[in-house]
């Protein structure tokens, strides 16, 4: 995909400040520091249009970026981060969910899970949510330079297993490499068209 413009739009916290133009959405969803702000940033090789951060929590709103204006990245904050007060996990929560449940432009959700870990508890809720709301959503394994290439189909077994899934059904991403950039574009440009 040949990226001609990738641009900042704006900031929301609920659906006022959603766009509303009618334009396609793609989200990027997962807990807190799993890599989303890092894989739009690849995937649109603008290396400082989001902010990322080691530190958990860097997302805190909803922010919108249009795409070569003609489909917006959504860029959500992460879930389960536990230095975030209970009060304000809950409206991380409610945002997502609003969101997710509530736009109607949104055409995709990238759903990312780090290759690492094992999911846990709120990743097996995130993917029953999507599930039970049959929300069209392709599953990212990120951070792939992490652990060696020998040993990736264990991980992505362990976390196909978790979700009861297919391993053949998770993608493989690397923000480092851009390592699974071209089937990750197929499936964006295949859900906004
Ligand atoms: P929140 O905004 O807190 O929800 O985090 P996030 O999911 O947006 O994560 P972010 O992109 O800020 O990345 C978190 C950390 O992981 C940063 O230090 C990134 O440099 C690092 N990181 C992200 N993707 C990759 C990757 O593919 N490989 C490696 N090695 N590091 C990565
Ligand atoms: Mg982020």
């Amino acid at each position: 995909m040949k990226i001609s413009s990738a641009e900042f739009i704006k900031a929301a916290v609920d659906q006022r400040g959603w766009p509303k133009e009618g334009i396609p959405q793609v989200a990027f969803v997962g807990r807190s520091n799993v890599g989303k702000s890092s894989l739009i940033n690849n995937l649109v090789q603008r290396r400082g249009l989001v902010k990322t951060s080691g530190t958990p929590g860097k997302t805190r709103e909803i922010n919108f970026f249009l795409i070569n204006k003609l489909f917006y990245f959504v860029d959500l904050p992460g879930f389960g981060f536990a230095r975030v007060p209970d009060k304000m996990q809950d409206n991380w929560a409610g945002m997502i969910e609003d969101y997710l449940s509530g736009c109607p432009d949104l055409k995709l959700v990238a759903f990312l899970i780090d290759i690492r870990h094992e999911p846990g508890k709120i990743d097996l809720i995130m993917h029953q949510w999507l599930t039970q709301n049959q929300v069209t959503a392709i599953y990212v394994v990120t951070k792939a330079d992490k652990i060696a290439k020998g040993a990736r189909q264990k991980h992505l077994s362990v976390i196909a297993k978790a979700f009861g899934i297919s391993p053949n059904s998770l993608l493989m991403y690397s923000s480092e490499t851009g390592e699974g950039k071209g089937p990750l574009w197929d499936f964006i440009q295949a859900a906004v068209s």
